[in-house]
């Protein structure tokens, strides 16, 4: 694998050309000619669909700064991060960042965490988005804020953010040997579990009183919802047929209706996978990792630790489950989907294709536009079997320069409802606004995928984005970046 083959979209003059270009490698990925703006623009369409009504087709997807207190409240950088997002021009605000349910089911010591503040600390934050929203668009209509709630399972490292302290469902024949979790490991029992959607009621609780219009029950990137849904290997009531892994979603939904009957529920789901991807070991160095490879062995076949995945050949999605899935939650009077795919931590190339590898990461294997069509086709697939459902698309920020272009077609061709935007708007906050108002777009802003934002979390420093957001750029973590990046 070559990256010399990947097309470099940053060289790429104009909107035609990445059309050719597109056409020429075969890559099915929409893209309008040019852009629309104003009452013309798809992108600036407003969603009506029963209660919910959203002003246009932009959200901005829920990213954590790794930023908040040990005890879990928010600091300057968290208020500011949601300040941008309200600033965005966005009427869909999905989650805002992973708040966690509960102190051990925290990913990182700095995770967001509902406590004795929380109400008017979640209240506060929100209050600053409204405001920079309001600053910036100069009306509120439209505008829907969720809060994305959370517990970490495998991945919860509450104390410190270079120590796991795993909560797991069942074991894996792979990530169970990364994270050092040996056989007789124990699994999170059916007690635990029934006390964790306890933690999750109440947390819908705080987000109803804290003024949010839905909370997110997290369902994605091998994280405790998602885990859930893979847990076709653990015994008893909560494991095994897609009723039992389905029953944790199921009773936290009927905890959070009967506490909080007016607040609003969305899913952010990982709607296929592809099993644990490792720097190819034949090409690495130390500090430079190779392409990456499927860590799987025969052995594993049929794989059963995958949601979305055919057990025969695990690296291709297969999407019975995930339309069971959102056939449930229809059954369950969810409208709100946000679709996703994979893991940051092992297959971060699905889950958000970039260009240039965080440092717990591997070089692409395949050109990350790829993997942006994969998300792209699966969403497409299931809004079309799920017309009534508001959808959220995920990973466009790759698209970089003709990211306008790509959104207004998905969005005009019915591929999805609204277009997530992840990474691109810690870059360029400012996006939503230009394209809808006509303004002239800021090149200089676009993400480039450097994987930063990913890297300094992984290293113990806030996220952000340290190539182009000026007061990360111009922060003392940047030097310590640098550092992490290259050591002497
Ligand atoms: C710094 C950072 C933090 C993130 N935090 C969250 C999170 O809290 N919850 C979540 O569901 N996804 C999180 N994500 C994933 C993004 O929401 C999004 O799915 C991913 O970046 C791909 O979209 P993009 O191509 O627009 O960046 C995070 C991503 C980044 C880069």
């Amino acid at each position: 694998m070559n990256e010399n083959s990947f097309l470099r979209l940053g060289g790429i003059r104009d909107v035609d050309t990445f059309r050719n270009c597109l056409q020429a490698q075969n890559i099915s990925i929409p893209c309008d000619a040019t852009l629309l703006a104003g009452e013309d623009s798809p992108l600036a369409q407003p969603l009506h669909r029963s209660d919910v009504a959203i002003g246009n087709r932009f959200a901005i997807q829920p990213m954590e700064g790794w930023d908040g207190t040990s005890d879990g409240r928010p600091t300057e950088l968290t208020f500011r991060r949601w300040g941008r997002f309200g600033a965005s021009g966005a009427k869909l605000i999905w989650g805002g960042e992973a708040v966690a349910v509960c102190h051990e089911g925290r990913a990182n010591p700095n995770q967001l965490a509902i406590g004795p503040n929380a109400i008017g600390d979640l209240s506060r934050l929100r209050e600053v988005l409204i405001r920079e929203h309001e600053r910036s668009v100069g009306t509120l209509a439209g505008l829907v804020i969720g809060l994305q709630l959370t517990h970490s399972g495998r991945y919860s490292s509450p104390n410190r953010f270079d120590r796991p302290e795993p909560r797991i469902l069942f074991h894996h024949p792979v990530l169970d040997k990364r994270l050092g979790i040996t056989d007789d490991y124990p699994l999170l029992a059916d007690r635990e579990i029934r006390n964790i959607i306890e933690d999750f009621q109440q947390a819908a609780r705080v987000a109803q009183e804290a003024g949010f219009d839905f909370v997110d029950i997290k369902h994605c990137h091998g994280y405790l919802g998602h885990e859930f849904l893979s847990a076709h290997t653990r015994p008893g009531n909560y494991g095994g047929d897609f009723e039992n892994r389905t029953r944790f979603l199921r009773e936290v939904v009927k905890g959070v209706r009967d506490v909080a009957p007016a607040l609003g529920i969305g899913v952010r789901v990982s709607a296929f996978d592809t099993v644990p991807f490792i720097p190819d070991p034949k090409l690495s160095l130390p500090g430079k990792p190779g392409h990456g490879v499927p860590e799987m062995d025969a052995h594993l076949l049929p794989y059963r630790w995958g949601f979305g995945v055919n057990p025969e050949n695990p690296v291709e999605p297969d999407l019975k489950e995930p339309k069971q899935f959102l056939s449930l939650l229809s059954e369950l009077d969810i409208s709100l989907v946000n679709l996703s795919a994979g893991s940051p931590y092992y297959n971060p190339h699905l889950q958000r294709p970039a260009f240039f590898p965080p440092s717990d990461g591997y070089h692409p294997p395949e050109d990350p536009l790829l993997g942006v069509a994969q998300q792209m086709h699966m969403t497409r697939t299931l809004k079309q079997q799920f017309p009534n459902m508001i959808v959220v698309g995920s990973a466009y920020s790759y698209l970089q320069d003709f990211l306008p272009y790509v959104a207004q077609a998905a969005v005009r061709e019915g591929w999805v409802d609204c277009v997530g935007l992840g990474r691109m708007v810690l870059a360029y906050p400012g996006l939503p606004l230009d394209i809808i108002r006509g303004r002239e777009l800021q090149r200089k802003q676009f993400c480039r995928t450097f994987s930063d934002c990913t890297t300094a979390p992984r290293g113990g420093l806030p996220s952000g984005c340290y190539p182009l957001d000026q007061h990360y750029k111009d922060s003392e973590d940047a030097a310590r970046l640098k550092d992490l990046k290259h050591p002497h």
